[in-house]
């Protein structure tokens, strides 16, 4: 099976059991301000897992595109990638793991066609200082698993981190019994690494093991007496997780039982075909494998001898081109700073196999090809991402230009940390090809280079955190009246922009003077003279209908989560946050329900007095996929 196929079987898998399919969420959570990416299926479900009700209903389906910025320097090897596709199911209080298991258990070795005899699997040991009991519901359902496979599956326990988790597996034990570190799936981690409100629970990987034979006197010479499933040899790879979710922490440390077990399942769709393909490599796969073929042309080299290289471009390009679809820009900062970094990364890779040539313009549509059916925004944004990112390749090659020219300049007899920083710092040219052209110069480190510039980074850091801290909140240049009128139809214009054009719609930026508001959030179109008409009748409208202004504060994940308040992209908030609220006297629902430090006028009539109306008096592209507004109450 190709890893399209695999993808297609297992949404049809689950659809046949009455699970509804979902589209994936953008990789930038729409108010989540706890995490600039989406990085696993469950996240942008939470409030269905905590009780609210899903329109869908209460079986999902989903592959959720998937991006860990924190894994980025572990590419590279045959297994990590920055994004990836989570294979997801939910029950939303429904089934449980008398069916989850046994489900996953056929999907792999009847619908992909794994070997059982290659599958090793664990469950938690228990933790009787939060009192959660040892789950051997789950191991007696493997057990009788393996058995109708004719495999008598034993039991071993490997234990906690506390003893290095050092004890191998024998021969014969395919279930395994670990610690909270390995069985216990949350947001946060660990039971005692959650915070008071969110919700975990014990949970079941399922390993796949690549090499053939089974536990013989030679492979445990190969592998090692201490190996076992969650080791780390890469021997075995995990290519599944079944999170039993049915717990809350609550405030005082201990956990409650949550109104509705759930079923929180996510699986590694390229781990599992790397698993059908029986190569541990996952960039062997067949929505990998045409970028690695492409560079080893671009390049005239070999993959076996530049694994590492081509490895970092491939997943890096292919990361950016899913953010740029998602309506990243590169920036310096937030997710358009990863996003730079990905391209700059991946461009420096590019130089370390000869490919001295922009060539992201080449690259980006083999990269479109692989997911242009499946996901069609790929398709229908392709030129915008291919234009966002070749504009970056060129700012990149500009500034690498620069750096090499003004090295003979900043750099003396030994290669110095101020002279790193210098060229970063003023140039843009990262530290690490200073350290390389410096290599390659022959010239000397100065012995403290390292430490000398670690110092003036975080000097530079502090600097830039205080002139941030400094800015207007909430876009405003002054406080006066009309400005704070202008603020409260940002708002209005806000939640109506994204009633008429769609969800998607996020605020990017704002500035308000006396004069004017201008506002600027992602869209990819011109706004129509329809739509704009259709915004401005709305905001009159809720004027008119004299909406009562307050606030209060809510727990951040309050407020983003279960209320659903709306914020500005990529925002991070503090532990709460003041959410303002818009609401007609006698409606059930506010109108707008924003995240906002203030000040707003108290009622909505006063932007009418002396019979002003709202108007939009421009509407014009920001920046790739970011529309600007300007408005006026006339
Ligand atoms: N939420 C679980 C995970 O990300 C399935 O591994």
């Amino acid at each position: 099976m190709t890893t399209p196929e695999i993808r297609a079987a297992y949404l049809k898998f689950f659809a046949d059991r009455g699970h509804a399919v979902i589209p994936r969420a953008l990789l930038v959570p729409y108010n989540d301000a706890t995490t600039l990416f989406t990085g696993s299926g469950m996240q942008p479900l939470l409030p269905y897992l905590l009780g609210q009700e899903h329109s869908a209903g209460t079986r999902l389906v989903d592959s959720q595109a998937c991006f860990r910025a924190e894994d980025i320097d572990e590419v590279g090897d045959n297994r990590h990638t920055t994004f990836f596709e989570m294979l997801g199911n939910w029950s939303l209080g429904e089934y449980f793991k008398a069916e989850q298991l046994p489900w996953f258990f056929e999907f792999l070795t009847s619908v992909v066609g794994l070997e059982p005899a290659k599958l090793y699997v664990t469950a938690f040991m228990g933790d009787p200082k939060n009192n959660i009991a040892r789950d051997e519901e789950a191991a007696e359902i493997w057990t009788k698993l393996f058995d109708a496979k004719g495999i008598k599956a034993e039991i071993g326990v490997i234990g906690a981190e506390e003893h290095g988790y050092k004890r191998g597996m024998k021969a014969g034990e395919r279930i395994f019994y670990y610690d909270a570190k390995k069985n216990w799936w949350s947001r946060a981690g660990i039971p005692e690494n959650m915070p008071a409100g969110e919700p975990g629970g014990p949970d079941s990987e399922v390993f796949y093991r690549f090499d053939d034979s089974e536990h013989t006197d030679d492979e445990k010479k190969q592998w090692g007496e201490l190996c076992h499933p969650n080791c780390d040899c890469g021997r075995f790879m995990e290519i599944g997780n079944s999170v039993f979710m049915q717990y809350i922490k609550r405030d005082d440390g201990g956990f409650d039982e949550l109104p509705q077990r759930n079923v929180d399942f996510g699986g590694g769709l390229e781990r599992i075909a790397a698993a059908a393909n029986g190569d541990g490599d996952v960039f062997r796969i067949s929505l990998l494998w045409p970028i690695i073929e492409q560079l080893e042309d671009l390049s005239g080299t070999a993959y076996n001898q530049n694994s590492a290289a081509m490895r970092i471009i491939a997943d890096h390009l292919r990361a950016a081109v899913f953010l740029a679809t998602d309506g990243v820009a590169p920036s310096n900062t937030q997710q358009g700073y990863v996003l730079r970094r990905l391209v700059r990364r991946a461009i420096r890779q590019a130089l370390s196999l000869d490919l001295k040539e922009d060539f992201l313009e080449t690259i980006i549509p083999t990269i479109t090809e692989l997911y242009r059916d499946d996901f069609p925004e790929v398709a229908s944004r392709e030129q915008i991402v291919i234009e966002v990112l070749v504009a970056e390749e060129r700012k990149f090659r500009r500034t690498l230009e620069k750096g090499i020219k003004e090295f003979d300049k900043v750099v003396g007899a030994k290669l110095t940390g101020e002279a790193v920083f210098k060229l970063s710092d003023t140039y843009g040219f990262p530290a690490e090809l200073t350290v390389e052209e410096a290599k390659d110069r022959d010239i000397k480190l100065d012995d403290n280079w390292k430490a000398d510039l670690d110092k003036l980074m975080t000097a530079q850091k502090e600097r830039s955190r205080s002139a941030t801290a400094g800015q207007f909140k909430g876009g405003l240049v002054d406080h006066s009246e009309m400005s704070t009128m202008y603020h409260t139809a940002t708002h209005l214009m806000y939640q109506a922009l994204r009633d008429v054009l769609g969800q998607h719609v996020v605020q990017r930026g704002s500035n308000i003077t006396p004069e004017r508001l201008r506002f600027d959030f992602s869209h990819d179109a011109k706004v129509t003279p329809e739509q704009i008409a259709e915004v401005e009748r709305i905001v009159n409208e809720q004027i008119n209908n004299d909406l009562v202004v307050s606030f209060k504060e809510y727990p951040t994940k309050v407020a983003i989560g279960e209320m659903g308040a709306i914020g500005q992209f990529g925002d991070r908030y503090d532990e709460t946050v003041k959410v303002y609220r818009m609401q007609g006297k006698d409606a059930a629902q506010p109108f707008s329900f924003e995240i906002c430090g203030g000040p707003h006028v108290d009622h909505a009539s006063k932007l009418a007095e002396g019979g002003k109306t709202f108007k939009i008096i421009k509407e014009e592209s920001s920046s790739s996929g970011v529309r600007r507004i300007k408005a006026i109450l006339q």
